[in-house]
């Protein structure tokens, strides 16, 4: 199989269920121009120098132009010094040194949520995981984050499927009618989050308010179309990615018994857990598109200006010359520094959250499941390539713990 066609395998749904030894393919080449004129970037060192090289923009004009303009970037899609200045001022309000309780607070809310959702599960039968609780949980969280009230959580939910579905490519289809939804569903959530700020109805401690408010700032507080687009970012980054997180870590201790009792027996071990996850099965599987601003020359080969690159993190996160046994789910890892949540200026700022999210779902859903079976192996999986997990995971159970 020449190189030229490894990305579009890669790509092509078929390989979705596991795309492990196509990317084992891919390393033999660390930086590989496909067919399509795009560098793929495989290995371990490769993918982090990249993570970190300013030669690679973030920006992507040609998206901004679709738009119209009506939708300006978020912190994710700016380079410095913009992407400095909002993304400090978001951090702020984010984790310490300035809110260093903030997420730690937000875990009795997420354990009683996690709670909520599994009360809710029949008594036995049959189930899918994804719709059930893996969907539905990291709304709840960015809610409680953002401070949207309660009551408004279920329409926080339905924009949040929608813009779900707007990022997935759907095979066969024309992609502007795609981007287009997703562009009406981003306008209305902004429109509510304006309207929500201006109402006083959010809660005071979430980063809608205290956000708009951060006057003692250098370069703040964020001007509100910037807080608008933060918040949408927040709602997408967010949620699309640990929704993956929990389905991939359920189907991972649903094929492996061993571990699947052991996390219950010793709940302790989640954080260890959760972290080799983001290597082994990392929700986030490429950073698609990143752009050479200047010639660039790294693994022996030069990427010439103009080029994009495709940074492949979980390739890089089974690359044996990083890992011993790369293909081997293992919690004890000595050292599972991995590719998960990026890496350098744009490196993931939901990681806390994200991580107490997945500790929190896993370890309920393991103590709380009783005698839980996949009914389906592999599950179907969603059409992305990029943000990969199943679309559902049908199991059965004998019933619910107390
Ligand atoms: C398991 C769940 C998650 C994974 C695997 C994940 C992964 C990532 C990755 C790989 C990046 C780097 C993107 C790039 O370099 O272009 C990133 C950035 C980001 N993530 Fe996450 N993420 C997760 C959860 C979250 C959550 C819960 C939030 C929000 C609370 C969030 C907010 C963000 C933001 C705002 C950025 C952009 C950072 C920047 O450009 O400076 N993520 N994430």
């Amino acid at each position: 199989m020449g190189n030229e066609s490894l990305m579009r395998k890669i790509l092509d749904y078929g390989s979705r269920a596991d795309p492990y030894p196509l990317y084992a393919e891919l390393r033999k080449t660390p930086v590989c121009r496909q067919d399509d004129g795009t560098y793929t970037i495989s290995t371990y060192p490769e993918v982090l120098a990249l993570l970190h090289d300013p030669r690679l923009t973030s920006t992507h004009a040609e998206e901004e132009e679709a738009a119209g303009g009506k939708f300006p970037p978020a912190f994710i899609g700016m380079d410095p010094p913009e992407h400095d200045r909002v993304r400090g001022l978001a951090m702020r309000q984010f984790g310490p040194p300035h809110s260093p309780r903030l997420i730690a607070e937000l875990r009795p809310s997420l354990e009683m949520s996690a709670a909520g959702l599994i009360d809710a599960f029949p008594d036995g039968g049959e189930l899918d995981l994804v719709d059930s609780f893996a969907y539905p949980f990291p709304v709840t969280a960015i809610c409680r984050l953002l401070g949207v009230p309660h009551e408004d959580e279920a329409r926080f939910r339905e924009w949040a499927d929608k813009l779900v579905a707007s990022i997935d490519p759907r095979p066969g289809e024309d992609p502007s009618v795609r981007l287009q939804d997703g562009l009406e569903t981003k306008k209305e959530l902004a429109f509510y989050i304006n309207e929500l700020i201006d109402s006083g109805r959010s809660d005071p401690k979430g980063m809608l308010t205290t956000l708009a408010q951060d006057h003692e700032a250098a370069g703040g507080p964020l001007s509100r179309l910037e807080l608008v687009v933060t918040s949408v970012l927040l709602l997408v980054a967010g949620h699309e990615t640990t929704v993956n997180l929990i389905s991939n870590g359920m189907l991972t201790l649903l094929r492996r018994p061993d571990l699947f009792e052991r996390l219950r027996r010793e709940p302790e071990i989640a954080p260890r857990l959760v972290e080799e996850l983001l290597r082994f099965e990392p929700p986030v599987q490429i950073i698609p598109r990143r752009g050479a601003i200047t010639d660039i020359e790294i693994g022996g080969i030069t990427i010439p200006e103009g080029s994009v690159v495709a940074l492949m993190l979980a390739s890089g996160n089974r690359d044996p010359q990083r890992f011993q046994d790369p293909d081997r789910f293992d919690p004890d890892r000595p050292d599972v520094t991995h590719l998960g949540f990026g890496s350098g200026i744009h490196s993931c700022f939901g990681a806390p959250l994200a991580r107490m999210e997945g500790q929190i779902a896993l370890t309920e859903l393991v103590r709380r499941l009783d005698n839980p079976r996949l009914l389906e192996d592999p599950p179907p999986y969603r059409t992305s390539a990029v943000l990969r997990g199943p679309r559902h995971i049908p199991i059965a159970f004998d019933g619910v713990r107390p």
